[in-house]
């Protein structure tokens, strides 16, 4: 179950598509990934990350973004990222973990901006500004902007720090169950709005998800781990079927049209 078809054959050459070859990780003596190769994952695609609890998808996310000793090689286009720097690899790379950090007394605007201009990004602090109100306004937080970061809800401070991963421009966007603390409303329109500026600006977008629907309805390709290795990879909905869920999930499953025809899963129990 490999091999992609290039979705977006309006994309210029120049933008890049993600490959992992023979890409493994281990704690200690406890190898936990295990030969994953992955891809080519094209520009402008939106990828969902799944698997059972445990079977190492931020663990695979971790690896991408340089944050683990990794094995096996990361190619970006023709950039080799396990072979960077990692502040030269944090220009390509953003990385929302699946539980955030702590954070210090600041205000959120503030938090952008110093997002925007990490990593030496050369940009003058006015257009950081009007870039960071920009993108806390097309997220729907707004509002947000002079509230302190240690004073937001559990969701409000995961939409902060999608805001804090997209306004880096990056080319790989990596996102570790983004919607975790969501309501519905924020669900789709994250997903909306990551799915359009993935396409948009030729982003690599990877996302771990647990809900199998958002994958189908928002997601172009998906990769399923267990166990620490690749189940399959391909379009969602070749990828996403009752002998899939069954073998990852341990689940008896259907995956039926709903009315207006979208593809949606129903669990009928466990194996
Ligand atoms: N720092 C660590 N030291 C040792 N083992 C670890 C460490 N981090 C993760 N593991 C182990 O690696 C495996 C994969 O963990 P990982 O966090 O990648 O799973 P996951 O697929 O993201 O699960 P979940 O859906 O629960 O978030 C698990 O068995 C976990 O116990
Ligand atoms: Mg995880």
């Amino acid at each position: 179950m490999t091999g992609y078809s290039r979705a977006h054959t309006h994309m210029p050459d120049t933008l890049s598509s993600l490959r992992v070859e023979h890409l493994a990780v281990s704690f200690g003596r406890q190898e936990v990934l295990h030969d994953i190769s992955l891809g080519p994952l094209p520009a402008g695609t939106t990828t969902a990350l799944l698997g059972p609890n445990g079977s190492g998808k931020s663990t695979l996310l971790r690896a991408l973004a340089g944050l683990l000793p990794a094995r096996g090689a990361i190619w970006l286009g023709e950039h080799g990222l396990d072979r960077m720097a990692s502040r030269e690899r944090a220009r390509f790379c953003a990385y929302l973990p699946q539980t955030l950090p702590p954070t210090v007394a600041m205000e959120v605007l503030e938090a952008v901006m110093v997002a925007r201009q990490a990593g030496g990004a050369r940009v003058d602090t006015a257009t950081a500004l009007a870039e960071s109100l920009a993108l806390l306004d097309r997220l729907g937080i707004g509002e947000l902007a002079l509230r302190q970061m240690n004073a937001l809800s559990g969701g409000q401070r995961q939409l902060v720090g999608l805001a804090q991963a997209l306004v880096r421009r990056p080319q790989v966007l990596l996102l570790d169950e983004p919607l975790s603390a969501l309501d519905l409303h924020h669900q789709v329109a994250v997903m909306d709005f990551v799915q359009g500026e993935t396409r948009r600006r030729g982003l690599v977008t990877v996302i771990v998800l647990h809900d199998l629907n958002v994958a189908l309805q928002h997601a172009d390709h998906a990769v399923v781990l267990c166990e620490g290795r690749l189940l399959g990879e391909g379009p969602s909905l070749a990828i996403v079927t009752p002998d899939m869920l069954r073998k990852a999930y341990d689940v008896r499953a259907r995956i039926e049209q709903c009315s207006r025809g979208r593809p949606c899963v129903i669990v009928d129990g466990i194996v």
